[in-house]
């Protein structure tokens, strides 16, 4: 049931409906007490995934690179949560291996448990197997697409067993489907899909649920 939702949502989120719009999935399912995290939450897809989660009464961790985007969504996920709850602000660098930890444990301090986790967070630059600078272009991809996540998801596996938490990891068409000047994308994410199914044979008889949207 939660994967039709997620499916919904994601198909809602990605035209950038106005705000008064997401107050449409208002009844459609109930997250009150529930704490989520989505990487990349202060624009984009994962904006949207944050907006709807609060909607439906989650306690939501707003997070992305911009100080000035985080506080402009957490205002309107503030605005959008029915009993005001406000989400936690976190400005960090998923390349930067500390402020992966900090975004955990500030989670975990401020909301005591986790109990989704929502790794939308990613870049997809132009790459190509000749360009002058593409071990560098290769590096960045793979430490945000790929190496984050592995990151939070290994920090985050505690915190989940104790909830019986779900994994989302948000994937692309690009993990499937070989796309011409995306090398380093196509690679990470079919990693990504890779990944997701391993961890889903490993966590899933721990109660934890890993899966995939694209
Ligand atoms: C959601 O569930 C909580 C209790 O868990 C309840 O107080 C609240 O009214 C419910 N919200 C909706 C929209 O049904
Ligand atoms: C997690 O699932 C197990 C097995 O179904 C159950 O016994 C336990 O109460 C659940 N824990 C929570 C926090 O829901």
């Amino acid at each position: 049931m939660k994967s039709i939702l997620l499916l919904a949502l994601i198909s809602i989120v990605s035209a950038d409906f106005p705000i008064e719009q997401y107050k449409d999935v208002i009844n459609s399912r109930n997250f009150t007490g529930k704490v989520v995290l989505i990487t990349g939450s202060s624009s984009g897809i994962g904006e949207g995934i944050a907006k709807l989660f609060s909607i439906l009464g989650a306690n939501v961790v707003v997070t992305g690179r911009k100080a000035a985007d985080v506080q402009r969504v957490a205002k309107e996920v503030l605005e959008l949560s029915p009993k005001k709850l406000k989400p936690l602000e976190v400005v960090g660098d998923l390349t930067k291996a500390e402020d992966v930890t900090k975004l955990m444990d500030n989670t975990i301090k401020t909301f005591g448990k986790l109990d989704v986790l929502v790794n939308n967070a990613g870049i997809y630059p132009e790459s190509t197997i000749e360009m002058k600078n593409l071990m560098e272009v290769w590096d960045q991809t793979f430490n945000i697409d790929l190496r984050a996540v592995v990151q939070l998801i290994h920090q985050s596996v505690p915190h989940l067993e104790k909830t019986n938490g779900t994994i989302i990891d948000i994937s692309s068409i690009a993990g499937i489907r070989p796309g011409a000047y995306a090398l380093a994308y196509c690679a990470a994410k079919a990693g990504l899909d890779m990944l997701t199914r391993v961890l889903a044979l490993e966590l899933g008889p721990k109660g934890i649920r890993v899966n995939t949207l694209k």
